[in-house]
């Protein structure tokens, strides 16, 4: 098996508040993940533990096989829960994605020809080049969390870690991004990890799901088989019909 992830028995705090109780998950490479669960289960601090950050306390997190370093952590595409911009920044939205080859090219070293046609191919993919002229704080927050996803891909990662990219945004918006996660998987054979507590969120591609309440990792398995009455009522202690997976 060849885990592109291993946790092991980590234990996580935000000073005395424990976040994660010993969690142990591994995550094959190529896997297609949604991490599932109310808020306050953990999931955001899982994503912190993969991307080697967090106050781990106890145990150990393994990406590519060794501890996290800063090496690593530039074959990690992060996209954070919430990237609220001020909508007086100047900055458009082409530099917005360049800051994904930031860890690559370092600060202050200008950006190669090679960069900017990593920029502008992953724009493509993302199909925002028509906002690219664009000042980022202009865009709505559906187009902004395409910007986020596409900065993540020029930094052309091994694993991309999406926390909650739907939230707030309005039905379209929502099929879009959850059609872009699936597009991403499908032509950069990625391993994505994704992370929602909106069961109608899911992209079709993912197929193994982990389930989190109160910093424990409750079940992890085929998501078919998490999409399930009985263990999603228990899950969110609270009544839960299964009606059909709304963007298979
Ligand atoms: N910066 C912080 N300082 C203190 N406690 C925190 C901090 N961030 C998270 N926590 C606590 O850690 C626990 C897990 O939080 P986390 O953000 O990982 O949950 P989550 O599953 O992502 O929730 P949500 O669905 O609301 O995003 C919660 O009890 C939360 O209050
Ligand atoms: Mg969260």
């Amino acid at each position: 098996m060849n885990n592109i992830v291993e946790i092991k028995d980590v234990t996580i705090s935000y000073r005395e508040n424990v976040a994660l109780k010993n969690i142990t998950l591994n995550i094959e490479k190529g896997t297609s993940l949604a991490i599932i669960g109310p808020n306050g289960a953990g999931k955001t601090t899982l994503l912190t533990a993969i991307n080697g950050l967090g106050n781990v306390l106890s145990g150990s997190v393994k990406v590519f096989g060794v501890d996290i370093t800063s090496q690593t952590r530039k074959k990690i595409g992060y996209v954070p829960q919430s990237s609220a911009i001020d909508s007086r920044s100047p900055i458009s939205v082409r530099d917005v994605v360049m800051i994904g080859r930031v860890s690559k090219i370092g600060l202050f070293r200008r950006p190669s020809r090679e960069d900017k046609e990593i920029v502008e191919s992953v724009m493509e993919l993302v199909s925002i080049k028509e906002l690219s002229e664009k000042p980022i704080g202009h865009l709505s927050c559906g187009e902004q969390q395409k910007v986020a996803v596409a900065r993540a891909l020029a930094q052309q990662p091994e694993i991309i870690l999406l926390d909650e990219p739907t939230s707030n945004l309005d039905l379209k918006s929502q099929k879009e991004i959850i059609d872009l996660i699936d597009k991403v998987y499908k032509e950069k054979k990625l391993t994505i990890v994704f992370v929602t507590h909106i069961l109608s969120h899911i992209p079709s591609s993912c197929k193994e799901a982990v389930l989190m309440k109160r910093g424990k990792i409750v079940w992890f398995g085929d998501i078919e088989k998490a999409l399930n009455k009985d263990l999603l009522s228990e899950l969110y202690d609270c009544p839960v019909e299964i009606i059909k997976r709304q963007y298979a």
